[in-house]
C-alpha cells in the first residue's frame, strides 16, 4: 500500500475484474481489510500457490492472515452464508480475525424468494440477479423494516421486528407468484441460533475503524461489483442495489476519512458481464468463446457463463471520474495473448452522433454502437517481473489507456497467482 494509510479497491466495469486478487496482494501491508457494500452476490477468487479460495462475504484480505477483516454496515449479510464461509476457512486452516457490524442489514430467507419473484415480474427490465436476495434486503432497509445483525442477538427486539418484516415479505411473495413456505417460528429460531454462532464476531465496527484510523492503522477497503452495476451511476435498472463507487466507503464502513486516499480502479483488459442489460462492446461467437474459456469467465457465485466484450473507454472514463480513481490495476492481460488484434471502444455512435461520455438514458445506451480503435496483439507475456519487460505492444496499449483516462496504471496482473503481478513504484504518486 506504499505510503497511503487508506486504500480503496473498486471495480471499474461490471464486476469480476479481479478485485479479489488485487485486494489479497495489497492486504499484505494492511492492518484492516473492509467490505463496505454488496453482499454474497460478490464472488472473489484468490489463488495462493496451488490453492484456490472463493469468497463471497468475508473480505479477500482474510487469506493473507495479517489484517483484521471487517464486514461494514453497508454490506447485506446472509448469516447462513457467513457461518459456512467461516467454517470453510477454518477447514482450510486459515486463521480468521473477523468483525461484523451490528448495523449491517441481514438477508433473510424470504428475501431470496422476493428476489426470484421480482426478477420474473421485471422481465426485460430486470438485472438478472444472482438470486441471493440482495435487492430485497436493501429494499427492506429502505422501507425501514429491515432486520440488522445486532437484532438476532436481541431475542425480544428480533421477534418484534421479524413480525412486520415476515408479514410484509410473505404477502409480497404471494402477490408476485413466488414460493416461500417456512413458518415465522422456524425463521425466528433458526436466525436466533445463527446469532448465537456469530456473537463473538459482532461489534460496533464503525467505532473500531474510527479508532484504527486515528491510530494511523492502514485500512484497505475492498469493493464488490463494479461501476456499471452501481444503482446511481450504472446502467439502471440493470444493476445491483448498493453503491459500489469509491465515495460509498465512508457510508458503508461508517468512518469519516478526511484525507487523500489511494483509489485503485481494477480494470480487466477486456469486458465481461453476468446478468441482463445492454453491453455496448459485447462480442459473440468463436472469439468470445475463446476468451471466456481462457479467462475462466464463469460466475464465482452462480457459475453462469459471463458475456464477453472489448474494453470500453466510455465506461472507464465514467468510473475514473465518479470514483476519483488514482491508479489503475490492469488485470488478465494474459487472456488476450495470442490475438492478432485488440479493440478498444473510444466512443459510441448513437443515431449518427458520436458520444464519448456515458449517457444516463437507457434508450440511448440500447441504440449505441461501439466505435473501435484497434491495437496490434502480442504473443506471450512470459514471466515478466518489471513493467518494462512486458511486450512492446502491451506497453503502447497501456500508454494509450493512461493518456485517455488521465490516470496511471500502477499494477499489472497477467495471471491468477500472486507472483504474476507487477507493481510500478515510481510512476504512481501514492
Ligand atoms: P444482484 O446484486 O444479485 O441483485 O444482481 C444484480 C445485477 O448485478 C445482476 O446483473 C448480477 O449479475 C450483477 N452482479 C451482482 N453481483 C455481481 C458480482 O459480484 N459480479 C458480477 N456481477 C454481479
Amino acid at each position: 500500500m506504499a505510503d497511503s494509510q487508506i486504500s480503496v479497491v473498486i471495480g471499474a466495469q461490471w464486476g469480476d475484474e479481479g478485485k479479489g486478487k488485487v485486494t489479497d496482494f495489497l492486504a499484505a501491508e494492511a492492518d484492516f481489510v473492509v467490505r463496505f457494500q454488496g453482499g454474497n452476490n460478490a464472488g472473489h477468487t484468490i489463488c495462493v500457490g496451488d490453492k484456490v479460495y472463493k469468497l463471497h462475504l468475508i473480505p479477500s484480505g482474510v487469506i493473507s492472515e495479517r489484517a483484521v477483516s471487517v464486514i461494514g454496515c453497508g454490506v447485506a449479510v446472509d448469516p447462513k452464508v457467513l457461518v459456512s464461509e467461516l467454517e470453510g476457512l477454518k477447514d482450510a486452516g486459515i486463521a480468521v480475525n473477523l468483525r461484523v457490524s451490528e448495523r449491517a442489514h441481514l438477508i433473510m430467507p424470504y428475501h431470496l424468494a422476493v428476489d426470484g419473484a421480482l426478477n420474473s415480474f421485471q422481465g426485460d427490465l430486470s438485472a438478472g440477479s444472482t438470486g441471493r436476495g440482495i435487492m430485497a434486503a436493501f429494499a427492506d432497509k429502505a422501507y425501514r423494516h429491515g432486520i440488522r445483525v445486532g437484532d438476532i442477538i436481541d431475542p425480544d427486539l428480533f421477534a418484534e421486528k421479524l413480525k412486520k418484516a415476515y408479514e410484509f415479505n410473505t404477502r409480497l411473495i404471494a402477490a408476485f407468484g413466488g414460493n416461500f413456505s417456512e413458518s415465522f417460528s422456524s425463521v425466528y429460531e433458526r436466525y436466533l441460533e445463527l446469532g448465537r454462532t456469530l456473537v463473538p464476531y459482532i461489534c460496533d465496527t464503525e467505532l473500531l475503524l474510527h479508532r484504527a484510523f486515528k491510530d494511523g492503522k492502514r485500512i484497505l477497503f475492498e469493493g464488490a461489483q463494479g461501476m456499471s452495476l452501481d444503482p446511481d451511476h450504472g446502467l439502471y435498472p440493470h444493476g445491483t442495489s448498493s453503491n459500489n463507487v469509491a465515495g460509498y466507503v465512508e457510508v458503508g464502513a461508517g468512518v469519516g476519512l478526511n484525507m487523500r486516499k489511494r483509489i485503485v480502479g481494477v480494470v480487466k483488459a477486456y469486458t465481461s458481464r453476468v446478468g441482463q442489460g445492454p453491453v455496448v462492446t459485447e462480442i459473440e461467437g468463436v472469439l468470445a468463446d475463446h476468451l471466456r474459456t481462457k479467462g475462466a469467465e464463469f460466475g464465482t457465485t452462480t457459475g453462469r457463463a459471463r458475456r464477453i466484450g472489448w474494453l470500453d473507454l466510455v465506461q472507464l472514463k465514467q468510473a475514473a471520474r465518479v470514483s476519483g480513481i488514482t491508479e489503475i490495476a490492469l488485470t488478465k492481460l494474459d487472456v488476450l495473448s495470442g490475438l492478432d488484434e485488440i479493440c478498444v471502444a473510444t466512443g459510441y455512435d448513437v443515431d449518427g452522433k458520436i458520444i464519448s461520455e456515458m449517457p444516463a438514458s437507457l434508450s440511448m445506451i440500447r441504440r449505441a454502437k461501439p466505435i473501435y480503435k484497434t491495437f496490434p496483439g502480442w504473443k506471450d507475456i512470459g514471466s515478466a517481473k518489471r513493467y518494462e519487460d512486458l511486450p512492446k505492444e502491451i506497453l503502447s496499449y497501456c500508454e494509450y489507456l493512461e493518456r485517455e483516462l488521465s490516470c496511471p496504471i500502477g499494477i499489472v496482473s497477467y495471471g491468477p497467482k500472486r507472483n504474476e503481478t507487477i507493481v510500478r513504484k515510481c510512476q504512481v504518486e501514492r
